[in-house]
């Protein structure tokens, strides 16, 4: 593990109007914190006396480190929560779904349309012999039947693995044998860019060797020439769900009964599956659903992740419907047809909710304003980011183009692993660029060092969690081994792998993961940080960072720069770019090298592969390549 090392901070803020602190759910930050750490216990019975349980919890947690159970013998369905509660509390007309294709086709399901058809496919599911306990893998692109199927799976206690559609079969197969399988939902094809991309055959080569999978059940959405079904093994989704019944009762699930497992890849080794559970997570994605969205019953909310990450688990599906609020989701990309898509979408739905990712975010900045100003954003009311370090550059960008200077930016940081949101920045609270913010009330993170001390602002240190929250992963599937590890690292912590340091106020900017630090003649330098640098440059669109080993300093620092449309590649442009990063983070910071590139390679969820560079650039093999982007 690293040493110290010293950051040297940004003490620029903005403030957001009065208003959106006095009639927000958390009111203010630091009273809702203190009532937290008063007693943690009676903080989280009252959130979650707020969802319905079949029969009451005797317990709210038992803390054995580092296992712990929330709701101990508390009874419940997810699926009650967010559908049956709503229907039976007159919102069984309200919105619940919106969803939009590529080709313009609009799909609605109110509240009461939703439940109806998750409870047919439930019913479908039990006549293929799923059973609670059963996992299903769910392998489909961005339609509302993958929400549905998620939530059929809850409604009788399987637990879904849902495997991200763009995911090769080699990915997907061990994915399904390693959860062992029963039944895989898939569909035809998924629509990209105007194209019909076949997914079919991927499963059908993914369950070779994975003979737990006992039926296939495939969406066809090709309707001029269907896709061939092979009846030995797969059925047509909806000739299962018009067999079935529409009525489905929940099934009572312990709070501590698994939900579902994710795989979430490791720095090394293979994927993780991180499995959560029905009351913890439940509980935990409603309340930061509630307060960190700030959710009212008039919102429009739209987050562009997919739901096969844990973002779209816990903030498209489970989260927002628990709160009865009214979602939106595409299966298009952000610049199709046009890089104004996102912001019509925006206009024409009164988008009030928007939470998307900083390499979105980067990559309209890079396209120009010009698009965003064509449409009209003036419902939009609170901005999210998620899923790496929102550089201040780009910060600036989504508060002032898209948020119009108005808008609070909550920048959350978490993992797979956490469930919910962690770090962030309340609304109505003061906003540091650059910086994710404070431990949400119900949390108690921290910038430690290797020992678990907790470290003086302007400190460099490891980012981690102290005590259990409701919503932690419980074990890794199959490997609690694994699981200890993020115990077992810092004592008393749990150790996220993330570099961070606080400011004076006690805000929180995540650096980059751990294992991408570079250590430069005796520095630690953060990837994130020279790329944040890097990124600052009016010419630089984005930037990767990697540390090539050095005879003489260890390592060297390389760049890989993406430059923004109207700046040409030279030598003087490079140079540059050195002083530019000499006079921001200093000449410890400097890049050795700088290479002009047109694209980097991301996984599918939009993060740079550093891995991957840097394998090609020392000429070696780069090892697992099976979440890269084509
Ligand atoms: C890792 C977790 C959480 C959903 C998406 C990613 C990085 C995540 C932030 C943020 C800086 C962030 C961390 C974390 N990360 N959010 N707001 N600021 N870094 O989930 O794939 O489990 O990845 O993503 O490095 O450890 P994940």
């Amino acid at each position: 593990m690293a040493d110290d090392f010293s950051v040297k901070l940004t003490e620029k803020y903005y403030t957001p109007d009065p208003s959106y602190r006095q009639n927000s759910w958390i009111g203010d930050y630091q009273e809702a914190y203190d009532e937290f750490r008063k007693d943690p216990e009676a903080f989280w019975d009252r959130v979650a006396r707020e969802l319905h349980w079949f029969s009451p919890y005797a317990k709210v947690r038992e803390w054995k480190y580092p296992y712990a159970r929330w709701f101990v013998d508390g009874k419940t369905n997810i699926t009650f929560n967010c559908l049956d509660r709503h229907v039976q509390n007159g919102l069984r007309n309200k919105v619940a779904l919106i969803w939009k294709g590529e080709d313009d086709t609009e799909r609605i399901y109110t509240y009461r349309q939703l439940l109806r058809e998750v409870m047919r496919v439930a019913n479908g599911l039990k006549t293929l012999g799923v059973e609670k306990g059963d996992r299903v893998c769910i392998y489909m692109p961005m339609v509302p039947e993958q929400i549905i199927s998620m939530l059929a799976c809850a409604r009788i206690g399987a637990v879904h693995s849902v495997v991200f559609g763009g995911f090769g079969a080699a990915a997907l197969n061990s994915r399904i044998t390693g959860a062992e399988a029963k039944v895989v939902i898939t569909a035809d094809v998924t629509f990209r860019r105007g194209k019909s991309i076949p997914l079919k055959h991927i499963i059908e080569e993914a369950i070779i060797n994975a003979p737990s999978v006992e039926h296939v059940v495939v969406l066809r959405r090709e309707k001029t020439q269907p896709v061939e079904i092979h009846k030995e093994m797969e059925i047509d989704f909806y000739d299962l769900v018009h067999a079935a019944g529409t009525e489905c009762e929940p099934e009572v699930m312990d709070a501590e009964d698994p939900l579902f497992i994710l795989y979430t890849s490791g720095s090394t080794g293979t994927p993780k599956g991180i499995v959560h559970t029905c009351g913890g997570y439940m509980v935990g994605t409603y309340y930061t659903t509630k307060t960190v969205f700030d959710i009212k019953d008039n919102d429009v909310y739209w987050c562009t992740a997919d739901p096969g990450w844990i973002t779209g688990h816990s903030y498209v599906v489970y989260g927002p419907l628990s709160l009865g609020a009214t979602i939106v989701i595409t299966e298009s990309p952000p610049d199709y047809p046009d890089p104004g898509a996102y912001w019509r979408m925006v206009e024409e739905f009164g988008v009030t909710i928007l939470y998307t990712a900083p390499t979105a975010i980067r990559m309209f900045m890079k396209l120009g304003e010009q698009w965003p100003d064509k449409s009209n954003l003036s419902s939009l009311r609170i901005l999210g980011s998620v899923g790496e370090p929102l550089n201040p550059e780009a910060f600036e960008w989504y508060y002032r183009v898209i948020g119009k200077n108005r808008c609070p930016v909550v920048d959350t940081w978490w993992q797979t692993e956490t469930g919910m949101h962690m770090v962030t920045t309340m609304i109505g609270e003061r906003m540091y660029p650059g910086f994710a913010g404070k431990s949400i009330p119900g949390v108690v993170a921290d910038v430690v060092d290797k020992n678990g001390t907790p470290v003086a602002p302007g400190t460099g240190g490891f980012l981690a969690i102290r005590d259990p929250w409701p919503s932690m992963m419980r074990t890794v599937y199959k490997d609690d081994e694994r699981y200890r590890k993020y115990w077992n690292t810092i004592p008393n912590w749990y150790a996220v792998g993330d570099l961070a340091v606080k400011n004076k106020e006690g805000y929180i900017m995540v650096l980059g993961r751990s294992d991408d630090l570079i250590v430069v003649a005796g520095h630690n330098i953060g990837t994130a940080e020279v790329e944040s640098a890097l990124v600052s440059h009016k010419a630089v669109a984005e930037a990767a960072v990697i540390g090539k080993p050095d005879e003489v300093k260890g390592n060297i620092i390389k760049a890989f720069v993406i430059l923004r449309v109207g700046h040409t590649a030279s030598d003087k442009l490079k140079n540059e770019l050195l002083y530019h990063v000499r006079i921001t983070l200093g000449p410890i910071a400097m890049p050795a090298e700088i290479d002009f590139v047109a694209t980097l390679p991301k996984t599918r969820s939009g993060k740079i592969m550093r891995r991957v560079l840097k394998a090609k650039e020392m000429g070696m093999d780069p090892g697992d390549i099976s979440t890269l982007d084509d």
